[in-house]
């Protein structure tokens, strides 16, 4: 269950000298806990998602990147955790660890699913882990890598948000949608600890903004490439992608694709210089979904 520590906002230290602009102020604190439920991926079948190829497959895309993705997001924070004071933040940040484990070790299980139903993921997540591990962690500084990850978090929270708000996993296989329900409400609970840290280490609008640089660009091309393997892997015919986009826009009830719905709005909200995650206070969400699934720690 969801506690709030401390509901009343305190702000964050001031900006330090040579710094373009003072910090956010900081949100509400929140008990972060680690939950662990069980998932029977032996039970789902290829194209979960409401029998959709497309839909599988853009989720499936940047699923298989949480592993190696959220593995990086603990060592990025890991990486500062000593030079933070604040007993809070620290207690948070540990909590954030245990649950981007808890979800990074489900998604392993998660692709051992897509191996299992005949998908040749592993040369691509090779590939995927050799950038990370020869581009991103050896040539970024880690305050950059501590920026990027921020940026990353805003990205999965308004992703989660997206899931309850839209009703997205509506017609997803019910293991699917649990996994991804639990995941998401997590995402929301833990969402302001990177960017806190970050303010505490370096709270450079600069530094930000490059974080959010390498992040959305990172992103979009490891999901866009994911997925399109996926899709060639199923022979996906262009005459089928026009029918599945078509129908998925129905699903949604809108016509706002992810571009729209994920990255430009990350984006619009991150840039502005008063941004903090918990502006957005949608923690009610996650309490609700937690409570109602009755997933425990
Ligand atoms: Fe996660
Ligand atoms: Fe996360």
């Amino acid at each position: 269950m969801v506690t709030r520590m401390n509901p009343t906002p305190t702000p964050a230290p001031a900006a330090t000298a040579g710094t373009a602009t003072a910090a956010p102020a900081q949100g509400p604190r929140h008990t972060i806990t680690p939950r662990k439920p069980k998932f029977a991926f032996d039970q789902v079948p290829r194209h979960w998602f409401g029998g959709s190829k497309l839909g599988t497959h853009i989720s499936n895309g940047v699923n298989m990147l949480f592993p190696q993705g959220e593995r990086f997001f603990v060592r990025s924070v890991n990486h500062f955790l000593d030079q933070i004071d604040d007993p809070e933040l620290v207690a948070q940040a540990r909590g954030f660890f245990g649950q981007e484990g808890r979800h990074a070790s489900a998604h392993d299980d998660y692709n051992d699913m897509l191996r299992a139903q005949g998908y040749r993921i592993d040369r691509f997540l090779a590939a995927f882990t050799w950038f990370g591990t020869n581009v991103t962690e050896r040539l970024m500084p880690p305050e950059l890598r501590l920026a990027a990850t921020a940026a990353a978090e805003h990205f999965t929270a308004i992703m989660a948000e997206n899931a309850f708000h839209k009703q997205i996993l509506s017609v997803a296989h019910p293991t699917m949608k649990s996994l991804l329900e639990w995941h998401a409400a997590e995402e929301i609970e833990h969402k302001s600890v990177a960017f806190d840290v970050l303010q505490r280490v370096n709270p450079s609008y600069a530094l930000r903004v490059a974080g959010l640089a390498v992040a959305a660009s990172q992103l979009a091309a490891w999901w866009v490439i994911g997925t399109t393997m996926l899709l060639v892997q199923d022979r996906l015919t262009l005459a089928e992608l026009r029918e599945e986009r078509r129908l998925m826009k129905l699903h949604r009830k809108d016509d706002e694709g992810i571009a729209k719905r994920v990255f430009a709005r990350g984006i619009r909200e991150y840039l502005r210089r008063d941004f903090h995650p918990a502006n957005n206070d949608n923690f009610h969400l996650a309490e609700a979904l937690l409570r109602r699934a009755g997933v425990t720690a």
